[in-house]
């Protein structure tokens, strides 16, 4: 019985799974990357269940939800106020700017994210699928028209129609944008090399993409998560160090 092929990299020897990382990076024609709360948080963003995760005292349910809109507005807006409060200043950490190198090299093709920060396009990532939406950008619930964020701070209704303001975000209980999904989902099944950063996987249906890929698949995630999903290599660590620690060839 042979043995199993190694999986999991963390601590010192975080380095020699990051060369077979590399490895695989430069025999792979097409690489996507996936990313979670969790290659934000390098950035002083909260994510949402790890151990300071939002979700640790809110229950989503109450204040990210499309039923809390209709039915608690007043907590919805509290919430989404002081989640985009938090972000006015908050800047790309060093991991951003190698992913957006990696795409300007022609290592990565594309990135698909479940962050609403806009932190992969501040970093100069073009090619990017933000699978829940951006915070910064406000829109109607019911007319979907765009306005300023100081309108929804301000509780504004919208100007065309009169409806309540929201962030442009997926809420629990709604559709991902079908057209981002697609773009992502088609990159995803073309690729050679998936590589998973900062989530929990816990998230319906972007949890999904590790078994719709038919490449190769890469876990970087500070903590190892159990999920029905074999990958290839995971490296226990800090996505920006993990990041920090490729080679720049
Ligand atoms: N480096 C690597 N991993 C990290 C880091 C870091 N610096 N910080 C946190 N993590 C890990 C956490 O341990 C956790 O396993 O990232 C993962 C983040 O998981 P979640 O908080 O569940 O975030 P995510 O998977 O992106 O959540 C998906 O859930 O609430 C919704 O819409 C929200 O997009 C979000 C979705």
């Amino acid at each position: 019985m042979g043995r199993k092929p190694r999986v999991e990299y963390k601590g010192e020897d975080i380095e020699n799974g990051v060369k077979i990382l590399a490895k695989l990076m430069r025999e792979s024609a097409n690489t996507v990357v996936l990313t979670g709360a969790g290659m934000d948080t390098e950035s002083n963003i909260p994510d949402f269940r790890g151990k300071n995760g939002w979700w640790k005292s809110i229950d989503p349910r109450l204040v990210a939800s499309i039923d809390s809109f209709y039915e608690n507005y007043e907590l919805f807006h509290e919430f989404y106020t002081t989640r985009i409060k938090r972000l006015e200043d908050i800047k790309p950490h060093e991991g951003h700017y190698i992913l957006a190198d990696f795409e300007r090299r022609g290592i990565i093709k594309s990135i698909a994210t479940q962050n609403v920060s806009g932190l992969h396009h501040m970093a100069g990532s073009k090619k990017v699928y933000e699978l829940h939406g951006n915070i910064k950008k406000i829109k109607c619930n019911q007319c979907n028209h765009e306005t300023e964020l100081k309108d929804f701070f301000n509780k504004k209704n919208c100007s065309l129609c009169g409806n309540l303001l929201r962030p442009d975000v997926v809420l629990f209980g709604e559709a991902l944008p079908a057209d981002v999904w697609a773009l992502a989902e088609n990159d995803i099944r073309k690729c050679d090399l998936l590589i998973v950063i900062g989530t929990s996987l816990e998230v319906y249906p972007v949890n999904q993409f590790p078994k719709i890929a038919k490449s190769k698949t890469v876990f970087i995630n500070n903590e190892d998560i159990s999920f029905d999903h074999e990958f290839d290599i995971k490296l226990i660590g800090k996505a920006k160090e993990v990041l920090k620690m490729m080679p720049s060839t």
